[in-house]
């Protein structure tokens, strides 16, 4: 595979280093830079060392309740949902300038904090970041209602509004900390929300650095807050606070339902973006040279640390050979290795958790009578021992009911089931034997029978012959059944953070 020219300035990374060793990350509450009110760090690790590289402050309680008066009391002030939307509009175009103007840090610290190849930080963190910004900020004037004609007798005038939900706690997980944060950010700032973000604690540090250009982009002092700190205490907080309206999720299934449970209390408003167990589905007519390379990086993307991940393949068993064969040559060259290496493909896991996660899931499928058809041992990278690097892994011989065939693994482990007939119901049954069904991918020269498909597969995501990239943010993402309520992106995601409100005007004098 050929790669475009490094567009990050690597040439900063030693003073980066140096910065992010000498002081800890500060929470970002009301427009200003604090420590955590019990003065308490946790430690930041490189992924790809194993090794402690920076602090930030942990957050808990005390600190959630401080960002979330900021954010109620900036909302209720009108200074940012009373804003004229061009105005609103345009603060986040500039915030997206400042984003790319600050991309090779951002990348770096995306890299260095969850282990991502380089090249990856900079165009799915960084640029997915600013373009989400840019796609919202057109939300922002475009968000209305309708009109209506009732049906009582007389005259009447009646119309809906659509109006900013309120105070947002976005919870955003480790595997692409920095697009995901902007994201609900973008899309809750479009709708007139006031939000608090509570990034994850494996990946503390590239929010962080958004809280300094949102206060140079000005918006108004407490639009954005952002608390760093752990599930448990900091994101707990959030959840179960009486001043939030709303929380927007990313992140577990298991999470997910807790989130759930803990917004009954003022019935917060919820949207959950959780996990996968999706399926590839190649057919015996595919075009094998779009399919065998799509199928590869769909689980190895990353590390297979994506929520949309392909982690079921399902091939026509005339096929089955030549598409192992392929994704096994691509599993075996690919380069595993610091992202910092412009060389690396596929960096490490995010943490020593998920490192033993994904081995543990490796282990069972091989009790359960599954076999490895390549990978499946840790991967030995020079110069980086401590790193928590996994060989891309294919397993064969796995079958529903087998815990890695079950469960999301989020790690680069692909099983395999093969299919001998093309009758799509059948096909479309294996494929939806899942409790999730975020994403799907067909590969198929047969436009009726992918369109076919497409119909049948319960999932809030299908892509016929590829996806073409990572998320748009046009395209609503989310998923049916335990993937998760609600979608993000596009206008039902802008949308989510708003409440209908329906006026209606007797004109009977
Ligand atoms: P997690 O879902 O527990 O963490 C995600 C975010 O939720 C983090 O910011 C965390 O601090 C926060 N959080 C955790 N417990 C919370 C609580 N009780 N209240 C409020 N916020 C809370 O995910 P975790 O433990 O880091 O990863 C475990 C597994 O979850 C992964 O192996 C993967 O299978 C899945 N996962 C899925 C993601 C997806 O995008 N679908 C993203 C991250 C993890
Ligand atoms: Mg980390």
């Amino acid at each position: 595979m050929s790669m475009p020219p490094m567009p990050v300035d690597t040439s900063i990374l030693p003073s980066l280093k140096e910065d992010l060793a000498a002081r800890p990350r500060q929470l970002f509450i009301n427009g200003e830079f604090v420590d955590a009110q019990s003065g308490e760090t946790f430690d930041v690790i490189d992924p790809a060392t194993g090794k402690v590289f920076a602090q930030s402050a942990a957050g808990d309680a005390a600190d959630v309740d401080a960002a979330v008066k900021a954010a109620r009391k900036r909302f209720d002030s009108g200074a940012w949902s009373g804003m004229p939307p061009a105005r609103r509009a345009r603060i986040m175009t500039k915030l997206a300038d400042l984003i790319e103007a600050n991309a090779s840090r951002i990348a770096l610290t995306e890299t260095l904090d969850n282990g991502m190849p380089l090249m990856m930080g900079y165009f799915g963190g960084v640029m997915a970041a600013s373009e989400t910004l840019r796609y919202n900020a057109g939300w922002a004037t475009k968000i209305n209602g309708e009109t209506f004609t009732p049906s009582h007798p007389g005259e009447f005038h009646a119309y809906t509004s659509r109006e900013p939900v309120g105070v947002v706690g976005g919870i955003v997980p480790w595997n692409f900390p920095f697009v995901m944060g902007v994201a609900k950010m973008a899309q809750a700032l479009a709708a007139g929300c006031t939000i608090v973000l509570k990034p994850a604690e494996q990946t503390p540090l590239s929010t962080a650095i958004l809280g300094e250009l949102v206060a140079e982009a000005g918006f108004p002092e407490g639009a954005v807050n952002i608390v760093t700190g752990f599930g448990k205490t900091a994101g707990a907080a959030l959840v179960e606070h009486p001043l939030v309206d709303k929380i927007s999720f990313t992140g577990s299934t298991v999470t997910g339902k807790q989130i759930v449970h803990a917004c009954t209390g003022n019935l917060k408003r919820v949207t959950l973006e959780l996990g996968g167990k999706s399926p590839v589905i190649i057919f015996a007519d595919a075009d094998l040279s779009k399919a065998i390379p799509s199928a590869a990086m769909g689980i190895f993307g990353n590390a297979g640390q994506v929520c949309a991940a392909g982690s079921r393949l399902f091939v026509h068993e005339s096929v089955r050979d030549e598409v192992l064969a392929g994704i096994a040559g691509i599993a075996k060259s690919l380069k595993v290795g610091s992202g910092l290496d412009p060389a690396t493909q596929m960096g490490p896991l995010v943490s020593d958790a998920q490192f033993a996660r994904v081995t543990g899931y490796i282990e069972s499928a091989l009790a359960e009578g599954a076999s490895i058809h390549t990978g499946g041992e840790k991967a030995s990278v020079e110069g980086s021992e401590g790193g928590y690097f996994i060989q891309p892994t294919v397993l064969t011989d796995t079958r529903p009911g087998m815990k890695a065939v079950e469960e999301e693994i989020f790690g680069p482990v692909l099983s395999t089931m093969t299919f001998g007939d093309d009758d799509l119901e059948t096909v479309a049954a294996a494929a939806n034997n899942t409790q999730y069904g975020l994403n799907a991918s067909v590969f198929t020269r047969n436009i009726y029978n992918g369109l076919k498909m497409a119909k049948r597969i319960r999932s809030g995501m299908v892509n016929i012959n590829g996806a073409g990239g990572g998320p748009d943010p046009a395209m609503p993402l989310g998923g049916f059944k335990q993937s998760g309520w609600g979608r993000e992106n596009g206008r039902a995601g802008v949308e989510a953070f708003t409440e209908i409100k329906s006026v209606t005007v007797n004109l009977n004098e």
